[in-house]
């Protein structure tokens, strides 16, 4: 009989797995450590040995287990909307609007003369739309949209909105679903933000993307921090409670029971009073503490709407008035340029910080050179501002009569301002300059290169953040990514921001990535042009990442997709000693180079047709468009009202990108590209 038998020993651990338990709930979900850090380290440390000694009653769900934070689920529970969440239909200016309103009296008329509508006017609130559920009258479940038919589970996120009821009064019906949408104030959003600059971390980009991102966080505490809030606008499934006939009265009702009802409504007999409702509406957008990027006008009569019915999308019975895309003047104090990981050399607008488009917008890019002359913005210019799509800042161009008489055109460095000064060069025909030293030599693409390593599509590791990166490759510790793999818990503690449970998580994530496949490890290399699916090509054509290092340019250049520039760019980035290096240190580090077995790529992107404009960074057109493909996507040349999403690289086709503006399509940058083949989602947009 082994000592495992040992009441004592195995009271012991028992004891020590509860306590350890309870100090990680009231870590991860509650938000504050009940005992210090090194008390913590000692309970951990004596079950670990005691788990060592005694490897019978090792046990999965021991805390020893656990990488940490492994309370709530790493991805949220699909939930099946009993009664689908609809998309809204959009128009964008008064004829459209009035034509819309016609079409739903000629489709209430029948062969008669058409009923009076009644017009219920809302604003459109910028946030995340969301499906309460309530049993008996109690608080059961939170679901995002999603597709409209199935969502994710985010109940424990919601519930920590304190403005939610938790429970209904007597009389409630037994099941109800208050659809409405999450919002971050626009002051707590200040507020964060101001508390990210006073930490030195990144800005949050808007109101709406924060919202999504406090609500997924895997650790509700975080959201409880974020004070977010909720406005109701619509019922999902219903079973009792009282008879409603409009939706002037829903609203009503939903007031009474202490759902919030946001306080701009009106009902119209006439569309053209609606109208000048919106507009007046349009004026006074930012009177409020939550972003809005619109009207929604909704058929108040519940018994019309069922005869108007439905598109496969969106109900007939609504729409949504979308405001333009605001432009706003600001002072452009100068035009500097940033060096990215391939090298690629862009010029970039320092902006008097301007708030427009739901953020303050202090830097815009302005691509290229080329770019520049043909906007011919200037240091010291008034510009014009807007977001593209609603995300991507962007110089409209200068208000040319506010120039100082004595304004030059702004002349391309042709030195790198960093402390190596290193050349910049532009090919003959290239719209793009290049910084020429080496990634290892300058600073910037030192730690760029590193976060592409660690960024989602590449090699995934999670909680490696752009600080971090910035921290370890400042303080030397890692030059390259082949550093990594040294790391460990104990040199994290050096750095700001880390405790022992934090420096274990990274350590530990690091860790599962030693397994990743070969054409991650290649596309997290950044070896220019090399895309995923570049990356994918080559891993199965050589198995190994030793076999790519040796192979001629020629073997390279003759595999069906790859051709000569990939070719030539592999070949140059192995022939160069400091990659050696790196390879080195990955294989020393324990990172596996051979793993090709093809990673299952998920169709993720069935039904979902994406056009890709522009050039991007790690994408030829033909290498985006055939990852779309291998996700079962369509990737069509042209926008289109079926368009899912528009991928924006630099230098996007104007057309493209005004159409998709026209007709409200979503568009992305290559990171939530590179997202959107991962997981299949778009970022929040509603
Ligand atoms: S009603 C069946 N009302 O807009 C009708 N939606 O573009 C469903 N939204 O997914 C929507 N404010 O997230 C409605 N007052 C409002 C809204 C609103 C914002 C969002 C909602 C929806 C999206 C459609």
């Amino acid at each position: 009989m082994t000592d495992a038998a040992d009441p004592t020993v195995v009271a012991r651990v028992e004891a020590l797995r509860t306590d350890l338990r309870a100090h990680d709930r009231a870590y991860y979900v509650d938000g504050a450590a009940t005992i210090p850090d090194a008390e913590y380290d000692a309970l951990l440390r004596e079950l670990r040995d005691l788990e060592a000694a005694h490897p019978e009653l090792a046990s999965d769900d021991s805390p020893t287990q656990r990488v940490g934070g492994g309370f709530a689920p790493t991805t949220f529970a699909p939930v099946e909307h009993r009664v689908p969440m609809m998309s809204l239909d959009n128009t964008f200016n008064p004829d459209e609007f009035l034509a819309w309103a016609e079409r739903v009296r000629k489709g209430l008329a029948g062969d008669g003369e058409p009923p009076p509508v009644r017009w219920a006017c809302e604003l459109k609130f910028d946030g995340l739309a969301m499906s309460l559920r309530y049993e008996d009258g109690r608080f059961v479940q939170a679901a995002t949209r999603g597709d409209g038919r199935v969502g994710e589970d985010v109940t424990p996120n919601v519930a920590t909105i304190t403005e939610l009821p938790d429970h209904l009064p007597g009389g409630a019906p037994s099941v109800l679903e208050v659809r409405g949408e999450i919002y971050l104030p626009v002051s707590e959003f200040d507020r964060l933000n101001e508390r990210q600059d006073a930490e030195g971390k990144p800005r949050y980009a808007n109101p709406r993307n924060t919202a999504a991102g406090s609500l997924r966080q895997k650790d509700a505490a975080v959201t409880a921090t974020r004070n977010l809030r909720f406005w109701s606008y619509q019922l999902g499934e219903v079973v009792g409670g009282p008879e409603l006939n409009s939706h002037a009265s829903t609203l009503a009702w939903l007031s009474e029971l202490d759902f919030p009802v946001n306080d701009h409504t009106a009902v119209f007999d006439e569309p053209e009073e609606a109208l000048a409702w919106i507009l007046e509406r349009e004026r006074s957008r930012h009177d409020d503490d939550y972003e809005t990027d619109g009207v929604v006008v909704k058929v108040d009569e519940l018994s019309q709407r069922e005869l108007l019915g439905s598109t496969a999308r969106a109900p007939r019975w609504a729409i949504a008035y979308k405001f333009p895309p605001e432009e706003r003047t600001t002072t452009l104090l100068d035009i500097e340029i940033s060096v990215g990981r391939t090298g690629r050399v862009t010029p970039f607008a320092r902006l008097d910080p301007v708030f427009v488009g739901g953020s303050t917008v202090g830097v815009a890019t302005l691509h290229n050179e080329d770019q520049v002359r043909l906007k011919d913005v200037r240091p010291g210019d008034t510009v014009i501002v807007r977001k593209a799509g609603d995300v991507i800042p962007e110089v409209v161009g200068p208000v040319v009569a506010d120039r100082a008489d004595d304004s030059e055109p702004w002349p391309f460095p042709s030195t790198c301002p960093c402390p190596v000064g290193s050349t910049l060069e532009r090919a003959e025909g290239d719209a793009n300059t290049y910084c020429v030293v080496p990634a290892s030599t300058c600073p910037e693409r030192r730690w760029q290169g590193i976060s592409h390593f660690a960024s989602r599509g590449a090699m995934d590791i999670e909680g490696l953040g752009e600080r971090t990166v910035l921290a370890l490759t400042r303080s030397g510790r890692v030059a390259d990514p082949g550093d990594l793999y040294t790391l460990t818990s104990e040199e994290l503690l050096e750095y700001e921001g880390f405790a022992t449970i934090s420096a274990d998580k990274l350590i530990a994530s690091i860790d599962t990535t030693r397994s990743r496949p070969l054409p991650r490890l290649l596309f997290a290399l950044g070896i220019d042009h090399l895309g995923p699916t570049g990356a994918e090509l080559l891993a199965h054509r050589f198995r190994s990442l030793e076999a790519i290092a040796e192979a001629p340019e020629d073997d390279i250049a003759a595999i069906d997709g790859v051709g000569p520039t990939i070719a030539a760019s592999v070949r140059t980035w192995f022939d160069d000693e400091t990659h050696g290096s790196i390879v080195d240190k990955l294989v020393a580090g324990g990172v596996a180079t051979d793993r090709v077995e093809t990673e299952v790529v998920e169709p993720v992107l069935e039904g979902m047709s994406i056009v890709v404009t522009g050039s991007l960074e790690g994408f030829s057109r033909d290498g985006a468009s055939a990852a779309i493909k291998a996700r079962g996507g369509k990737s069509p040349g042209s926008v289109s009202k079926k368009t899912t999403a528009v991928v924006v690289g630099a230098e996007p086709g104007a057309s493209k990108v005004t159409k998709a503006e026209d007709l409200g399509v979503p568009m992305l940058d290559e990171a939530a590209f590179v997202a959107l083949l991962e997981t299949g989602e778009l970022p929040p947009s509603e």
